[in-house]
């Protein structure tokens, strides 16, 4: 596996090549590596980008101390079988006088992860705007575990004409259920030990909707659940249409639950094809 750092570098690494492009920021799990081997599967050349991209943090969040280990990444993503691993500073893809961005509106991006961090989407699709024009891939490869930033990010690229296609693949989960995410690690073990109960509503809210119940009947059974987290405050939980999230009242195909929250160290978000 080659590693770049500059721009320049990866313009000349990728003349081309049909390539299969999964964008992370880091400190890998195994929710990172299901999007790599899916891209290995589906490409003849695969490019993984490792990014803490600072314009997606808002004031107070974590980005200084957001969990980064480059070596240990690259050592996984070399033994994934990864073709070329893009690692700019902050500087290269910002640098002095940048003031350019791109920006999804309306409800999409304005409910849920939107309401409760503003800018959020705007720093998503500006940095994935970027790394798109500079990888040029024919597929690009998003964990469905941030469905939101899917979503926008399929409207971006349709809007936009990127010519690419979006590859929506599935949560990796732990033998309890929790979703992998690279802040896990900020969990503390009591927290940790709670922290499935995100899946559990979730969960809750299928059984509902597979039984026959209605969209409230079922929401109101994971809000039960997330009402016995300790210690968790919730941000959200809802049902919602799986392309536009527009909340339901009518169960649709393919409805999705999606469920946000915070314990004291850290916030979690997770969701859920819960009909049919
Ligand atoms: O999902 C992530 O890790 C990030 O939001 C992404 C898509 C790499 C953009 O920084």
């Amino acid at each position: 596996m080659q590693t770049v750092r500059s721009v320049a570098e990866l313009e000349q690494a990728l003349s081309n090549q049909t390539v299969g492009f999964v964008p992370t920021m880091g400190y890998l799990h195994r929710g990172h590596l299901a999007l790599v081997e899916r891209a290995r599967q589906e490409n003849p050349f695969v490019v993984v980008s490792i990014f803490v991209n600072p314009l997606q943090f808002g004031p107070g969040e974590d980005f200084e101390r957001y969990p980064r280990d480059p070596e240990r990444d690259a050592k996984l993503l070399a033994e994934a079988g990864v073709d070329l691993l893009f690692l700019p500073e902050a500087s290269e893809l910002y640098p002095e006088g940048f003031s350019s961005y791109v920006e999804v509106t309306g409800p999409l991006v304005e409910r849920f992860e939107g309401a409760f961090r503003p800018g959020h989407f705007r720093g998503v699709t500006t940095v994935v705007a970027k790394l798109f024009n500079l990888v040029r891939p024919c597929r690009a490869y998003f964990g469905e575990k941030d469905y939101q930033q899917l979503a926008v990010i399929r409207r971006m690229v349709a809007d936009l004409h990127f010519g690419l296609e979006v590859v929506g693949v599935p949560t990796v989960r732990e033998a309890d259920g929790l979703a992998l995410s690279s802040r896990n690690v900020y969990l503390t073990p009591e927290h940790r030990r709670q922290a499935n109960g995100l899946y559990r509503a979730l969960l809750a809210a299928r059984s509902v909707a597979r039984a026959g119940g209605s969209v409230a009947e079922a929401e109101a059974a994971g809000l039960r659940v997330l009402r016995e987290i300790r210690d968790f405050r919730l941000d959200y939980f809802a049902i919602a249409d799986p392309k536009t999230l527009e909340p339901l009242t009518d169960w649709v195909e393919g409805a999705r639950g999606l469920v946000a929250g915070r314990f004291p160290e850290v916030r979690l978000i997770d969701n859920m094809e819960v009909y049919p």
